[in-house]
């Protein structure tokens, strides 16, 4: 059976060329663009995706290293009559300038939550009310995710947000 990736739900054959980045392979293969290429040096955290729930950076890790893995990208976060939590946030506390660093805050930021929901008990109801992130926190967990435009205070301000 050919080795494929699950890409927002859909599966795609993984690439011939052993050398393709994940990066790559979703924008040249899959063709969706919404997951930036930066440095392609794991230093700025544009290329960040969600693979089987954890953030990564897409750049440095190998399409064909992924077999049967479940890949979202921020194209499979929402839509724009539909966008998640997150990506409502960011839009009404402008957290972005040029938007090129915003798919992977986004993506970070989704599974960041993500984590504190695993560190954090949820009450009977699922409610994570009891998360309260210091601006400080969470600029140090998404300390993996440069904005060169300098717009943390409103990325900060959109995923507190959300967390708490
Ligand atoms: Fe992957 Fe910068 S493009 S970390």
């Amino acid at each position: 059976m050919a080795e494929t990736i699950s890409v927002n739900g859909t599966q795609h054959p993984i690439p011939e060329d052993p050398r393709v980045s994940l990066l790559d392979f979703l924008r040249r293969d899959v063709g969706l663009t919404g997951t930036k290429k930066g440095c392609d040096h794991g230093q700025c955290g544009a290329c960040t995706v969600i693979v089987n729930g954890i953030r990564i950076n897409s750049c440095l890790t190998l399409a064909a290293m992924h077999d049967g893995d479940s890949v979202t990208t921020i194209e499979g976060l929402g839509t724009p009559d539909a966008p998640s939590p997150l990506q409502r946030a960011f839009l009404e506390h402008d957290g972005f300038q040029c938007g090129y660093c915003t798919p992977g805050q986004i993506c970070s930021a989704t599974a960041m939550i993500e984590e504190l929901a695993n560190e954090w008990p949820s009450d009977a109801s699922g409610d994570l009310g009891a998360i309260k992130l210091s601006d400080e926190e969470i600029r140090e967990r998404m300390s993996g995710n440069l904005c060169r435009c300098g717009a943390y205070a409103n990325i900060v301000a959109a995923i507190r947000e959300v967390a708490e």
